[in-house]
């Protein structure tokens, strides 16, 4: 197959060198990830590290790792002037701030409670600007980023980007180590009857929700007339990569469970790089009741309610979230 390369692909776009040699630096970093995921097993990288990270949460030996590899491979770019990562409490300011300079977000392995059952992960990234000289504000809108992008490694490695316009997916040939563009111009169906949520919460979940869920499941003879499938991969980059390549949608809402924290996924390095590539695709982001694009953090780790995916499912969860407010 000769597909363009990810190179390629980035020139003819007319990208900023400095963000494709970024990029191109995010791409290593998401190869070389691809590698010691491969290899968790045989290199004794399963099971929990001894230690949590901000969040709280347990951090597995390859969540370590591959914020390292992020770290040490993105570090180098003359232009990168900051660092927000999953696994780091504070923000890593690499040089003093120029306006122009790049920010990058990340979650280094999404899903990771799935290394040990050898299911799929994913690293998830952003970038933005900064703004003006010495600004160092990282509290930015996703609708400000720059680049969103993510990678997937399951049965292929795979790298989505939504940088300038449209979406597209580049798949890592092993050997050469290559990117390759394979889908490109990636769109969302506006249409689905598939949906995804843990509905282990059910129990926790608020009534809109509840009424989502019970009219998909009622099927043909409920309100929506049409039979539903659900899927849960427990990793957000496998299901957002699903409802891209066949339309879909995926929701972690807030309940009451995790209300006090705000929600499961983080904004700024999970859900507003999902965001912009749903938007971007076509798709639709919200947090039931707000555009998630729209949204200013408050704090670099802040989590947030999410549902996305196809248009016409994402419009009316928010017309279910808006009812008992006009009730
Ligand atoms: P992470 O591994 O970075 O902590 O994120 C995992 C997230 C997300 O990928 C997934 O959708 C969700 O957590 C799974 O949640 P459940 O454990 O409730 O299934
Ligand atoms: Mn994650
Ligand atoms: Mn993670």
């Amino acid at each position: 197959m000769t597909a363009i390369t990810l190179r390629r692909h980035l020139t003819d776009a007319g990208h900023d060198s400095d963000l494709i040699f970024l990029l191109e630096d995010i791409a290593s970093a998401c190869r070389s990830t691809a590698y010691e995921v491969r290899n968790g097993p045989l290199k004794g990288n399963l099971g929990v590290a001894d230690s949590i990270n901000v969040q709280g949460e347990d951090q597995k030996p390859l969540d370590i790792i591959a914020n390292d590899i992020f770290v040490s491979t993105c570090a180098n770019s003359p232009r990168l002037a900051a660092l927000v990562s999953e696994e780091i409490e504070e923000v890593v300011w690499l040089k003093e701030p120029k306006k122009g300079d790049y920010m990058l977000f990340f979650d280094p392995l999404d899903g990771s409670s799935n290394l040990d059952t050898n299911l799929s992960v994913g690293t998830i990234f952003s970038i933005m600007q900064i703004e003006e000289d010495g600004n160092r504000n990282v509290l930015r809108r996703g609708a400000d980023q720059l680049v969103a992008g993510y990678a997937l490694y399951g049965p292929a490695t795979m790298m989505v980007l939504a940088a300038g316009r449209g979406v597209q997916g580049f798949t890592l040939h092993q050997g050469t180590g290559i990117f390759r563009l394979t889908q490109p111009s990636m769109s969302i169906p506006e249409t689905t009857n598939e949906f995804a949520i843990n509905t282990a919460r059910r129990r926790f979940w608020d009534q809109p929700i509840r009424d989502y869920v019970d009219d998909c499941l009622a099927g043909t003879e409920g309100p929506r007339g049409k039979d539903f499938n659900m899927r849960w991969v427990a990793s957000m980059v496998a299901e957002v990569h699903r409802v891209l390549m066949r339309g879909g949608v995926f929701l972690y809402p807030l309940d009451d469970k995790n209300r006090a924290a705000g929600g499961r996924l983080r904004l700024l390095y999970e859900v507003a790089p999902m965001a912009k590539i749903i938007e971007a695709a076509g798709g639709a982001a919200s947090t039931g009741t707000e555009r998630i694009l729209d949204l200013v953090p408050t704090e670099p780790h802040q989590r947030v309610a999410t549902i996305l995916g196809s248009r016409e499912e994402v419009a009316l969860l928010e017309q279910m979230h808006r009812k008992p407010a006009e009730a």
